[in-house]
């Protein structure tokens, strides 16, 4: 497909490698346990990448990561692989605005523009899943989360990298994870 990058592209200069941290055998809890955590520590302008194959719970990350931000543990989270992209204002009124995005039909990086992903960022938190569809659209810097399918059915394996801007929270994450 046109356009598309590695991830490695996307670590920004000078601030690659500044942490990364491994959680083995996750349950979906401790996913949702994790996305909780992550989404305690964001700040608008924060991008967060959910990478990994077709059904390695993303979405199901996302969920429980916008469900904290936006104060709503019952908000009705639905997948953005249609729609590609879904914005969600916190039920307060106080936190930051939260963008979902999903990368996974997009043909070219100039499709990503015409989404909105520049205005998401200046405006809230963006989560992004599919970013290695993404290609030259996503600006350096942001988490990566990638997780991957274990042995047992229910269990994955998830990696976080600081690709910048992530370096003191990343230890904080790690600290809470514990
Ligand atoms: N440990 C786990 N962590 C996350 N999801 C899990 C886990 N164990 C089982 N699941 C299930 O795996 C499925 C993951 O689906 P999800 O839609 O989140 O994947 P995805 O990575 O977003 O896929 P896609 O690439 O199609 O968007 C869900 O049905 C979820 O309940
Ligand atoms: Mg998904």
């Amino acid at each position: 497909m046109k356009g598309r990058q590695s991830i490695d592209g996307l670590v920004g200069e000078g601030q690659a490698g500044e942490g990364r941290m491994r959680l083995e055998r996750c349950s979906q809890r401790q996913i949702e346990r994790l996305a909780v955590t992550i989404a305690s520590l964001s700040k608008k302008g924060d991008l967060v990448l959910l990478s990994g194959p077709l059904g390695a719970g993303k979405t199901t990350l996302a969920r429980a990561f916008i469900r904290q931000l936006i104060s709503d543990l019952s908000a009705e989270i639905p997948s953005p692989s249609y729609t590609l992209a879904q914005s969600y204002a916190p039920a307060d009124g106080v936190g930051p605005m939260v963008w979902h995005f999903d990368f996974y039909r997009i043909e070219d990086p100039s499709e990503i523009t015409e989404l909105g992903l520049e205005e998401a960022q200046a405006e809230g938190v963006v989560l992004a899943e599919w970013p290695e569809h993404a290609g030259s659209a996503l600006a350096a810097g942001g988490l990566l989360i990638s997780l991957a399918l274990a042995n047992r059915p229910r269990e994955r394996q998830v990696t976080i990298e600081n690709l910048g801007g992530w370096s003191d929270r990343l230890k904080l994450l790690e600290q809470a994870m514990r």
